[in-house]
């Protein structure tokens, strides 16, 4: 029974992920980075953080939010947490968590705190007290697509705006919004409440519009949550690349990309500017 059920749940996810190769890259890397500060292993430390990420990845297939301390003294308690985009099946959310932590092992081996994004979940730890706390710091931002006109710009302000406005459905975090030919998502992360989402998606939505200017497609990770923006075909103007309409290339614009590109090439580089970007 077990059996047949994990059998019929990766069926799923190959064919979720088949999917995602033709489309969106649901375990995209987006970007990671770690503290400086680091622990030794076999300290009470190195289980602590065992624990969390073992939380982590055992909730992950049942829920798309969860937060979990370690139960090690409180002087080295390690505090873990995860969201997943919420309007995603459980198959997903399970398989880029277990991707994330993969990624967080090889990356932030050692190191006291780290996180990792990918295009559909996030997973972060440490002994920081980020829990329940709002953080709209700029972590990473891209703009990109083909070029496009004030008209296109307008519609994304409204789709980005409609994000904003949005209630935030229960226990989730996901929002959608359109105007015209401008689809846009965002994604809190499950320790915010419902007015301090918005504010980070409303911190979010202005860095995109202030600057992408009139990029046709762009996203923004800040701390606590992220948004995109996309040209959907009609309205903003077409010319993108991919059966997708729009795909990211290789070149990232925004304040702290060039910095990021080059992390993602060497994984090592990606830690330190988190370092940077984070925990200065
Ligand atoms: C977090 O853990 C690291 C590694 O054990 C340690 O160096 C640092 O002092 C800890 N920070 C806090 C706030 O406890
Ligand atoms: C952390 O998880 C606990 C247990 O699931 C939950 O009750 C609590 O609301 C969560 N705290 C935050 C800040 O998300």
């Amino acid at each position: 029974m077990a059996t047949a059920t994990s059998v019929a749940a990766t069926l799923l996810l190959s064919l979720l992920l088949a999917r995602a190769r033709g489309g969106d890259d649901y375990f995209g890397f987006v970007y990671a980075g770690c503290s400086q500060g680091r622990y030794d292993s076999g300290s009470p430390y190195a289980s602590g953080v065992e624990s969390v990420l073992t939380s982590v990845a055992n909730s992950a297939p049942y829920s798309p939010y969860g937060n979990f301390t370690s139960p090690s003294p409180s002087s080295s308690s390690v505090v873990g947490l995860y969201q997943c985009r919420s309007d995603l099946p459980a198959a997903v959310c399970s398989g880029c968590v277990r991707s994330a932590i993969s990624r967080l092992s090889s990356l932030c081996a050692w190191a006291a705190g780290g996180a990792v994004q990918l295009r559909t979940c996030f997973v972060r730890y440490g002994n920081d007290t980020f829990l329940g706390k709002q953080d709209t710091t700029v972590l990473f931002k891209k703009c990109g697509g083909s070029p496009g006109d004030a008209s296109g710009a307008a519609m994304r302000d409204s789709a980005l705006g409609a994000l904003v406005a949005a209630a935030a459905p229960a226990g989730g975090g996901y929002r959608a919004g359109g105007s015209g030919g401008v689809q846009a998502m965002s994604q809190c992360v499950g320790d915010l409440d419902a007015k301090a989402c918005s504010d980070c998606v409303s911190a979010a939505s202005g860095q995109l519009k202030s600057g992408c200017g009139y990029a046709t497609a762009g996203e923004v990770y800040l701390g606590k949550c992220y948004a995109r923006f996309w040209a959907n075909g009609g309205g903003f103007s077409s010319g993108a690349a991919g059966s997708n309409g729009y795909r990211f290339g290789p070149i990232v614009y925004g304040e702290h990309g060039g910095r990021l590109v080059v992390a993602v090439a060497g994984g090592f580089f990606t830690c330190m500017a988190y370092f940077t970007l984070v925990l200065m």
